[in-house]
């Protein structure tokens, strides 16, 4: 079986419910269930004996070492993490707590448990570090892609953090030897994507009635990968990638926030038009700046489709498609998810930015 934390969240759901899809090797998947993780995302898998889940957290080094021994996984697959920018500005420490110390809990307690394999589960154990393009920091608007030489420069707290787990996993390779994998991978979007992240939050709210909240100018550009493809990527890893490497992952698909928006409105106008026979795009509203903003991210991934061939499969037309019509259909989760807990985040979040916190911004519902 292999371990996976933080399988509850965004793309640990999706990575759980693509591998049981694709494959009979059970999943351990341990997950503290913040406010990020939502048994919901599984509920395909209710009854299912091959999907083991268990609430806990990353930073309890007894827990992690009793799960090791308990369930001997052949390896792990680390996605959990605080992972909203916004959020990190707010409050990093729970960033630092999960992202750093939880990290180093879990390579310490994967030492330890590989240290104890011989033969062949010792040959075959594997330990795969879940990051972002974030930890090299912001491109100018000529300047060529990340590569995975590009200097590390992480301008948030959560791409700090991130950059730190980063370093800790490469050390725990060349110091220890543990036999480690590392993907660093652009914007992902797609089903269950909590509604703080843009895509998910313009979709919620523009079906809502409420403000479509843009930073600043909206022209900061991103590069988006379907998380499906991005779940390949990470299997790909697994199955082949070579030992103490880092792999960039990435869709290929450079867009400003503003374009971003402008398509999912433009699909909500064809799939679920406004009773008024205005556009979403309507709702659009400026709103102060995030602090410290990266202005552009971009991913080359020639590394791993050269030595592994992967490519993404999904263009955005047709991921962001499937995307919108996902939580067309699953307006059961979306309500769900926005519990008491969120909507005071989102509250205090955009409190000053009357129109974006309220959902005043003058739209039919
Ligand atoms: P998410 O916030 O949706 O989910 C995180 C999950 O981790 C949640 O289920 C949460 O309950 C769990 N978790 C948090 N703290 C924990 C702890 N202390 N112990 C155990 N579980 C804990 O995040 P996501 O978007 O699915 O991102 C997953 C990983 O991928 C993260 O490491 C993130 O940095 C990385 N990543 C995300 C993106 C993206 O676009 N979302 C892009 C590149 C890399
Ligand atoms: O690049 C990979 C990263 O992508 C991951 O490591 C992070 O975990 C993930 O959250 C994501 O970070 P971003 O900050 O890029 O994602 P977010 O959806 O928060 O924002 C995308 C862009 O949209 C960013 O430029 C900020 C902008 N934005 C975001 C929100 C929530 C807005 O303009 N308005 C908003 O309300």
């Amino acid at each position: 079986m292999i371990l996976v934390t933080g399988g509850a969240g965004f793309i640990g759901a999706n990575f759980v419910l693509d591998w049981l899809a694709a494959s009979a090797e059970p999943v351990l998947n341990l997950d503290k269930l913040t406010y990020a993780g939502n048994l919901e995302n599984l509920a395909a898998l209710e009854g299912d004996a091959r999907h083991i889940f268990v609430q806990g957290d990353i930073c309890d080094r007894a827990l992690v070492d009793r799960l090791l021994q308990q369930y001997q996984p052949r390896a792990l697959v680390h996605f959990a993490a605080e992972s909203h920018v916004d959020r990190s500005i707010h409050g990093p420490g729970e960033f630092m707590r999960t992202n750093v110390e939880g990290t180093f809990t879990l390579l310490e307690a994967a030492r330890a448990y590989w240290s104890g394999l011989s033969g062949e589960a010792r040959d075959a154990f594997r330990f795969h570090h879940v990051s972002t393009d974030e930890v090299y920091g912001s491109l100018s608007p000529e300047a060529a892609p990340f590569t995975e030489t590009h200097p590390y420069e992480p301008n948030s707290p959560y791409s700090a953090s991130k950059a730190a787990s980063d370093h800790l996993v490469r050390a725990w390779h060349h110091t220890y030897g543990l036999p480690v994998s590392t993907s660093n991978c652009s914007n992902n979007y797609g089903p269950f994507h909590f509604p703080e992240k843009l895509i998910p939050l313009v979709i919620v709210n523009a079906l809502a009635g409420k403000a479509l909240p843009i930073y600043g100018d909206g022209r900061q550009v991103r590069d988006w990968l379907y998380v499906g493809d991005h779940c390949a990527a990470i299997r790909r890893i697994l199955e082949a990638g070579r030992l103490g490497e880092t792999y960039n992952v990435g869709g290929w698909n450079e867009m400003t926030n503003l374009e971003i928006v402008h398509q999912v409105c433009a699909l909500l106008d064809e799939l679920r038009p406004r009773p008024d026979g205005q556009s979403y795009a309507s709702q659009i509203t400026h709103v102060a700046d995030r602090p410290g903003h990266d202005r552009r991210y971009a991913i080359d991934a020639r590394k791993i489709e050269a030595e592994l061939g992967w490519r993404p499969a999904e263009t955005f037309a047709s991921g962001i498609r499937k995307t919108v019509a996902w939580y067309l259909a699953h307006e059961e989760w979306v309500r769900h998810v926005q519990s008491g807990a969120y909507r005071e985040w989102v509250l205090r979040h955009y409190e000053g930015d009357a129109a974006a916190a309220a959902g005043t911004a003058g739209v039919a519902s």
